[in-house]
């Protein structure tokens, strides 16, 4: 089974039992407000029952439960893009607000990162930051992610228009990082 450790938990797939504590955390309109509008909201034990069962027992799965405490507290995953866009995989992630600040997310996506690398076929791995939302942009910088572009007014949430960061790491500057990691 898949599970890195992390300081205060770990990442493992999700699981039959993790509907309770899903709904609870995810269930935060600050949350909501930096994601995409098809996550649901409020987050209801039906979103989380169908979030469960198409994420449970994958060998090589494509999201990761964030655990804390013993109790499924947020969601680190990615979707492998198609036709000229092949080997992109976007990278999205979310974490109960108990949890902010604490370092969480800055530990998990470097093991993601790493993870995507290793075992699936993909060239680069992109992330796309809504404006004003400088937590996700410093756990990407923090983790060698480039910040690419903006791309300005390109997404609406709360009927705002709003800029977009792209942020992304090729295996090529992966590569890199690894080996000046591993020379000291
Ligand atoms: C973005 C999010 C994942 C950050 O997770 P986290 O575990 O709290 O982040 P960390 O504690 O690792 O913080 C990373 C850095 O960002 C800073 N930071 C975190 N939240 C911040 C905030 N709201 N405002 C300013 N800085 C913030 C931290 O101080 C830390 O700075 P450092 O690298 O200089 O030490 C979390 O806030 C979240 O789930 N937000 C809602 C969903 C979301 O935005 N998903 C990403 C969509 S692109």
């Amino acid at each position: 089974m898949v599970t890195f450790p992390l300081a205060v938990g770990q990442l493992r797939p999700w699981r039959e039992g993790d509907e309770d504590s899903l709904v609870h955390h995810a269930s935060s309109r600050r949350i909501w407000n930096n994601v995409r509008d098809f996550f649901p909201h409020p987050y209801t034990p039906r979103d989380a029952n169908s979030w469960v069962r198409s994420n449970r027992s994958y060998q090589q799965p494509n999201n990761l439960a964030i655990e804390i405490d013993g109790q499924a507290v947020g969601n680190i995953g990615f979707t492998v893009k198609d036709d000229i866009y092949r080997y992109n995989a976007e990278i999205g992630y979310w974490l109960g607000e108990d949890y902010w600040r604490r370092g969480v997310m800055s530990e998990a996506l470097p093991i993601m990162t790493s993870y995507i690398f290793k075992n699936f076929q993909v060239n680069r791995i992109f992330a796309c930051v809504l404006e004003g939302n400088i937590g996700s942009m410093r756990v990407l910088e923090s983790a060698g992610y480039r910040h690419e572009a903006i791309h300005r007014k390109a997404a609406v949430k709360n009927n705002q228009y709003l800029d977009e960061h792209i942020f992304a790491m090729l295996r090529s500057d992966y590569r890199a990082l690894n080996q000046s990691v591993n020379e000291y």
